[in-house]
């Protein structure tokens, strides 16, 4: 591609070091998608004829068709994706094929592409996280009734539906969807017609090549739009803090499929034995959840230390960020599918959780509220519980069965009516604020999700 000037050939050590194409290749429908509309530009500035253009276009679609097919024969020796197809081009149809890379340097042709592409995924994605959305919503909606202990620190606070709590997750995930949007928003320019780095002598129509890849604005400048890849990094970072969200899922699955929680119980399909020990039923999906959280972190990591000492334009380095891109997509895509066909397999021990809800325990704040309802400053009747959970928890007798004297010798405004307190359903019914856990506002947000979903479809 460059012999003009080159009197050797490339080294093999430097072609297997800087070829891409063993990875980009999965960049060729957005490849050809792009060299069909420069060709239509081409064609629009009449530096090809409609014939040219026809020839190109059909012959790139041949090989889209081939390389879809895995018929196409990748050559590393001719570096990355854009060469190879381009290559094969000039050998079909020969002249028409040599006239395509006019005005068009690889460094737009490769930010147009990976815009193009992560266009595509972020898309699939944000299905995908509906997906597991609606695996959430639709566990929730199963089990109305059932309540638990809500944790803090990992020690029980107090009691909670256990829709509220998957619900939590239907929040996050639904600002993971925003957050891949408005990455979406910020790619949506067209980079195609910066050239190598200062457009080109060769003026093409760059508003038309925008409409035909439906971009609704061109890059305003072209030194920008061939050395950055800030978008990248947002969709990176989008990636992330999906894999935070699963990862704090996952590890809430691990803990609920305990023996010593029995919260819940994955199915036989969606977890894995042990080679040792028969008894061994192990949520492996989660766990591989948790643990490829580290490499969506690290790809963000690593894209933003690419970056950042690179003087501008573009440098070879930014090669470097299509890997991280595509694992992290990769990672995410499979992890959300996953996890929703477990969770939509999954078995809620509610006996277990009512167990655990029934705690007293956990109602030691709603007898503090008592106490202030009845004019005791809030400090003092926290200072007055506390004593009580002190004593309980002396005498072994439960928190809910102290007597009355007990409860009056700790504080006189305490009336016989102090043991109807000790009701988890009065409990939760008693929380009505916007966002608290009061069965008819959890219901309330499954009717809510349920009818967001519809405006999807
Ligand atoms: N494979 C290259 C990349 O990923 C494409 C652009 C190459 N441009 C160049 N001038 N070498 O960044």
């Amino acid at each position: 591609m460059w012999t003009g000037r080159f009197e050797q050939p490339t080294d093999e050590l430097v072609r297997s070091y800087s070829e891409s194409v063993s990875f980009d290749w999965r960049l060729y429908r957005h490849d050809v998608a792009g060299s069909i509309a420069h060709a239509a530009a081409l064609r629009h500035a009449d530096l090809i004829t409609a014939d040219e253009e026809r020839q190109i276009a059909e012959g790139l679609r041949g090989i889209e068709q081939e390389i879809g097919a895995g018929k196409f024969e990748f050559r590393p020796e001719l570096e990355d994706v854009h060469m190879n197809i381009e290559a094969e081009l000039t050998r079909r149809i020969g002249t028409a094929g040599a006239k395509l890379h006019t005005a068009r340097s690889r460094n737009d042709q490769i930010a147009l592409d990976l815009r193009l592409y992560l266009r595509d995924e972020i898309a699939a994605i944000r299905q995908l996280l509906r997906r597991l959305q609606g695996a959430l919503v639709e566990l929730a909606k199963r089990h109305p009734d059932v309540v638990m202990p809500g944790y803090t620190h990992l020690q029980r606070a107090q009691p909670v539906l256990f829709g509220h709590h998957l619900l939590a997750y239907v929040e996050m995930l639904d600002r993971d969807r925003e957050r891949l949007a408005d990455a979406a928003r910020r790619m949506d320019v067209l980079p195609l017609g910066s050239g190598a780095i200062a457009g080109s002598t060769i003026v093409l129509d760059r508003p038309l090549v925008a409409r035909l890849l439906g971009f609704s604005r061109v890059s305003e400048n072209s030194m920008d739009a061939v050395s950055d890849r800030d978008f990248a990094c947002e969709f990176l970072s989008a990636a992330a803090l999906i894999g935070v969200h699963l990862s704090r899922l996952s590890e809430d699955i691990v803990l609920w499929s305990t023996s010593e929680f029995h919260f819940l119980q994955l199915s036989d399909a969606f977890t894995t034995g042990s080679s040792l020990m028969p008894q061994k039923k192990n949520p492996d999906v989660a766990e591989l959840t948790r643990g490829k959280t580290g490499r969506l972190f690290g790809n963000l990591m690593s894209v933003l230390t690419t970056l950042k000492g690179l003087p501008m334009t573009y440098n070879r380095d930014l090669q470097e960020d299509k890997e991280a891109v595509f694992d992290s997509v990769d990672t995410i895509k499979a992890a959300l599918a996953v996890n929703a066909a477990m969770l939509g397999d999954a078995r809620v021990d509610d006996v277990s959780m009512a167990s655990a809800a029934g705690d007293p325990l956990l109602l030691a704040t709603d007898l503090a509220d008592y106490l202030v309802l009845k004019g005791v400053p809030f400090r003092q009747a926290h200072e007055i519980v506390g004593k009580l959970v002190a004593l309980s928890g002396r005498t072994g007798v439960p928190f809910d069965r102290l007597s009355l004297e007990d409860f009056r010798a700790a504080s006189p405004v305490i009336e016989s009516d102090v043991h109807a307190l000790f009701d988890v359903r009065r409990s939760l019914a008693a929380r009505t604020a916007t966002g608290a856990p009061a069965p008819a506002n959890v219901a309330g947000r499954i009717r809510h999700w349920e009818s967001d979903f519809g405006r999807d479809a």
